[in-house]
């Protein structure tokens, strides 16, 4: 009996957004603008920073007009502004219960044609800004007692598909880094959501590194057809609230999960058909 009381009470645990501190990193655009705006709604405080300032200013545009709402300009690839502005905001705020993270930058060329300086470039941005922000918040979460940290994977991060080679592997870093963070701080109620996106409608492949290191600029015809960003921030509200462990989002190509995991031959015969971009 007391077992099942258990079972049934730690599915109820919900995160309450209310009252809480919540930095959301890539809020100019895409899936976390998208969330800002769901939060807005729930009385939380959020801290939007992404690079591009002008869309910073849209994104606060777009909140509820309720919500409480600071924005920075902060560059994921610059580990030391990072740092900085993780002083400056808990010297602010004090605490952070939150750090939903979505800064990002994908990749549209093969091995052979991607310099090692696009890789890197790729890993510093979606790796190692991602630890660095995440490493320099958790000693007040640690603190607190409490906090939730999410980043943003991919089904990418979950097999390795082509043209995104130096993209796959940064995802796939994220799994084996917040994993064990979570192992670690389990047990001091340090919370890590890992987010799996199939397809969603973003700017996300326009500004994919090509293998001269500019922007693809165009839009992939799987990304065109993929869900809106507001119907990702429902799916992403719905996991961060339940505090899971990975959280799907996306439509019928989520598929691609289980035939990962049940059938890998099938899913490596998949990939390698595909030629196009
Ligand atoms: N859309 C999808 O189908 C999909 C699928 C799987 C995973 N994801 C992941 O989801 C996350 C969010 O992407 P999205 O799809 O919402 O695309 P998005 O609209 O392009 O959002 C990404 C945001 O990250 C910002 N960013 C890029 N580099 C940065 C840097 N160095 N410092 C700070 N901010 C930076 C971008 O700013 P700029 O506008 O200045 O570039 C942009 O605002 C990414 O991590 C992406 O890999 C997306």
């Amino acid at each position: 009996m007391a077992l099942l009381f258990y079972i049934f009470a730690s599915k109820c645990e919900q995160m309450d957004f209310g009252n809480k501190n919540i930095w959301i990193t890539g809020a100019a655009s895409g899936m976390g603008r998208a969330l800002a705006v769901e939060l807005s709604a729930c009385n939380a405080c959020l801290i939007l920073s992404d690079r591009d300032e002008s869309g910073l200013k849209e994104t606060l545009t777009m909140l509820n007009p309720a919500c409480k709402a600071h924005h920075l300009v902060l560059d994921m690839s610059d580990s030391a502004s990072i740092e900085a502005a993780v002083a400056r905001i808990l010297s602010d705020f004090k605490t952070i219960h939150a750090l939903y993270q979505f800064a990002g930058i994908s990749q549209r060329s093969r091995v052979m044609d991607t310099p090692l300086e696009n890789d890197r470039k790729i890993m510093e941005i979606n790796f190692f800004g991602v630890i660095t922000l995440a490493k320099a918040i958790l000693p007040s979460m640690v603190e607190a007692g409490w906090g939730h940290l999410a980043v943003t994977s991919s089904i990418v991060g979950k097999f390795g598909f082509p043209f995104r080679s130096a993209y796959s592997a940064s995802k796939h870093a994220l799994h084996g880094f917040f994993e064990s963070l979570r192992a670690e701080y389990g047990n001091v109620n340090i919370r890590v959501s890992i987010l799996i996106p199939g397809r969603v409608q973003t700017n996300i492949s326009k500004f994919a590194l090509d293998k001269d290191g500019r922007e693809y600029g165009k839009m992939d015809p799987g990304q065109a057809n993929g869900i809106t960003v507001q119907k990702a921030a429902r799916q992403i509200v719905k996991g961060l609230k339940k505090e899971q462990k990975e959280i799907k989002v996306g439509g019928s190509e989520l598929l691609m999960l289980p035939i990962r995991r049940f059938f890998p031959a099938l899913l490596y015969r998949l990939v390698t058909k595909i030629k196009a971009v």
